[in-house]
Formats: structure tokens, sequence, C-alpha cells
């Protein structure tokens, strides 16, 4: 019936470190829980009585057109998730019309997720392994036809996910016998899950980090991240190499939107990560007017972080979002079904919004604004 019903079908096939990794958020969770929440605290201004033809959700995003305002975020690891998961997913967005991008940290060759969607498709980048391995996987994904190159600002360091640390994230990695046994029952519980693992490869590597002796392997991650910070300064030499447009995600201030803007930003994307770096933020829903106001029309504003449901997506639009990017929401279903689930994901995302601006009375996205929503003051 919807995301939650996802999250708990996603719950009953992973194991819990697997399952843990999707859902958790950093710390004490509070951003995590308040990215949801905070779409409580907006109410809608419904026009009544008028006729409602099937609404029209198409707009399109650096100028390429798109079905739907809903875009699938770049989420690390999907390949844990479902057999190569980045590729699964890719292709599920491509034929229901909307853009996928991909994680520095995937499983799959960039090129194989390419391949595998006929729509388009964005990079992700982190500098793990420093400039010349990041280097070279920018000309990878220019060479094979990304539309455009998202920095994710906000990982300085990986956040501190204290569910993944409780489920062996440290041991499981050790690949000691001793080390890892008290943390090997949840993945013998989850036999099907197991079958399939193995089947596609075992633990994945990151066949988009070349680094001199090969892939990243999986155990270098959270020390990569922390190596990897990409700066204002980085732009410079990303932009000699990429010539498309650059999308600055992870931006929380009208500070760092104004500032994405004059280093030469096609989008922003008011992003926390999904509650899973610094806990304490804000919710975005509740920092997107600040950066719909910094930006002054200048470039498109995405949002991500907490949207569940197809009334989340109107409110975020309503408010002066182009569009958004959903994790969880995508990842549940991967986790849950694969392709089956991905689909079903976007559909409930797709016909609640579509339900929603019909009982809002507007005809196409391009209608929703601020008028048809107000804050709820709670005082
Ligand atoms: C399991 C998982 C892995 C993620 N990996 C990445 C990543 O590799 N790069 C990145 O920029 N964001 C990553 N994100 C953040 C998402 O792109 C997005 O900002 C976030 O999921 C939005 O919040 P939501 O899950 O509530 O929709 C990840 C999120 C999740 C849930």
């Amino acid at each position: 019936m919807n995301v939650e019903d996802l999250r708990q079908a996603a719950q009953r096939r992973l194991p819990r470190s697997v399952f843990d990794y999707i859902d958790g958020g950093a710390d004490g969770e509070v951003t995590l829980r308040e990215n949801v929440r905070a779409f409580d605290d907006i109410a809608f201004r419904p026009r009544c009585a008028v006729e409602t033809p099937p609404p029209d959700l198409r707009t399109t995003v650096l100028g390429t057109p798109i079905a739907m305002p809903i875009i699938l975020a770049p989420v690390g690891s999907s390949r844990m998730f479902w057999p190569r998961g980045e590729e699964v997913a890719a292709a599920v967005a491509g034929a229901t019309g909307t853009i996928y991008c991909l994680s520095t940290l995937s499983g799959c060759r960039l090129e194989d997720v390419k391949k595998s969607t006929p729509g388009p498709a964005w990079y992700q980048l982190y500098l793990c392994g420093g400039r010349e391995v990041a280097s070279a996987t920018v000309q990878r994904a220019r060479d094979v036809g990304y539309a455009a190159l998202i920095l994710t600002i906000d990982t300085a360091v990986a956040g501190l996910r204290e569910r993944d640390l409780r489920n062996g994230a440290k041991e499981l990695l050790t690949r000691r016998v001793g080390p890892m046994l008290p943390y090997v029952g949840q993945f013998l519980s989850r036999p099907q899950w197991l079958m399939q693992f193995f089947r596609d490869g075992g633990l994945m590597n990151f066949p988009n980090v070349m680094l001199a002796d090969g892939p990243m392997p999986y155990a270098d991650v959270g020390l990569a991240l922390e190596q990897s910070t990409v700066t204002w300064k980085d732009l410079g030499w990303i932009r000699e190499i990429w010539k498309g447009p650059i999308v600055i995600k992870g931006v929380h201030t009208g500070e760092d939107a104004r500032r994405a803007v004059d280093e030469g930003a096609a989008a922003i994307v008011v992003s926390n990560h999904g509650g899973r770096q610094l806990d304490g933020v804000r919710a975005t829903i509740q920092v997107l007017p600040e950066v719909i106001d910094a930006v002054a029309g200048r470039v498109e504003v995405l949002l991500d972080s907490g949207i569940r449901r197809g009334g989340d997506v109107a409110k975020a639009l309503c408010l002066g979002a182009r569009g958004v990017l959903v994790g969880r929401a995508y990842a549940y279903g991967l986790g849950a079904a694969g392709a089956a689930g991905v689909t079903r994901a976007i559909d409930i995302l797709k016909s609640d919004l579509i339900r929603t601006m019909k009982l809002l009375g507007v005809r196409s996205v391009a209608e929703l604004n601020r008028s048809y929503v107000e804050m709820i003051d709670r005082r």
C-alpha cells in the first residue's frame, strides 16, 4: 500500500546489517525522524469544485524532460540490497521516464549502469582515491553520456551510524572467523538473500574507484570517505574535465546555496543526506524556503530527505522545489523485491501525487505554488 509497507518487506528479506544500513541515520537519528515529521507541519490549502482532468506530472530538470518530478537519489552499495542493484534500479527509473543518479560507491560499473537504462543518468562523485582516480572516473562518466555530475558536499567524514557498528560493520569486514562469528546469524536467517548474494559474486567492491591495484575494496570505504572531502576549491579542476552541468548536493543553508550558485552550480539539492551525516540539522523541507529566497531563481533547486509519500512531493513543489530525489523510498523497494519493488515504490509516489493534485484542484506540477500550502503553528 505505501512506502512503510515496502520498508517492512525489505526488513523481512534483508539481513539486519543491510536493512539497518538503509534505514538508519546518524547519532540519535533526530534529523532522520525530523525529515519525515516536518512534512506534517505543512497543511494543504486546496481549491475545490474545479474540473480535474488527469494532471500533467511532466517537467524538465536542467533541460532534460522527465515524466514526473521524482528522481532516484544516489544510494551507495545498492548491489548489497539486490543482485546488480544499481543496474536494476536504473532500468526501472528509465522505464518510468525519470533520472537515475549513480553513486561513486556503486557495486556495478558506471558503464553497465548507463547501458541498463533507456533514460538519463547523473553521476555522483566522491573523490575517493584522490584527484587522479576521480578524474579517470569523471572521464569515464563523460564518455558514456552521464548528463550531469553531482558533487555531494556534506560528507567531510562519514556520519556515525550507530546501528551499523552494533551490527558488526567493522568485524564483518575483517574476514576473520573469530571477530565475525557473533554477527553471522543475521545472514543465516535470510537464506534467500544469502543465496542471491553469493550468486551475484559475494561481497562487492567499488569498480568506479579504480586504484593502482584494482577496484577499491569494500572495507576501505570509511577511510576513503574521510580522505575524499569535496571542497569549493575542487570545482576548478573538476570543471576543466567535466564540461557538463554540476549539481551541488547537501546544501543546508542559504549561505551555501549562494556560494554554490556563485561557484557555477547548475542546480542544487537541499539535502541532509537523509539524516545520515550531521545529526541535529533541520529538516530539509524547513530549510527549503530559505534556500529558494537565497537563490532567487538563478538555478534550479531540488530537495531530498524524508520523502515517503506523493503528498510530500507536492509540498516540496509548492514551496519552490523543481523536483525531489528519493533515497530510502526506492531502496526499500529494491531490498524487498528488486525491480518489482522499485517499480512499486515509484508507482506509489506517482499515484499519490496524481491524487493529491486532483484533490488540490491543480492540473499540472507547474501550477503548484505557495498558495496551496501553509505552515501549521503548533504553539
Ligand atoms: C543507503 C543509503 C546510501 C546512500 N549513499 C549515498 C551516496 O553514496 N552518495 C550520496 O550522495 N548520497 C547517498 N545517500 C543519500 C541519498 O542520496 C539521499 O540524500 C537520501 O537518501 C535522501 O533521504 P531519504 O532516504 O529520506 O529519501 C544514501 C542514502 C541511503 C539511504
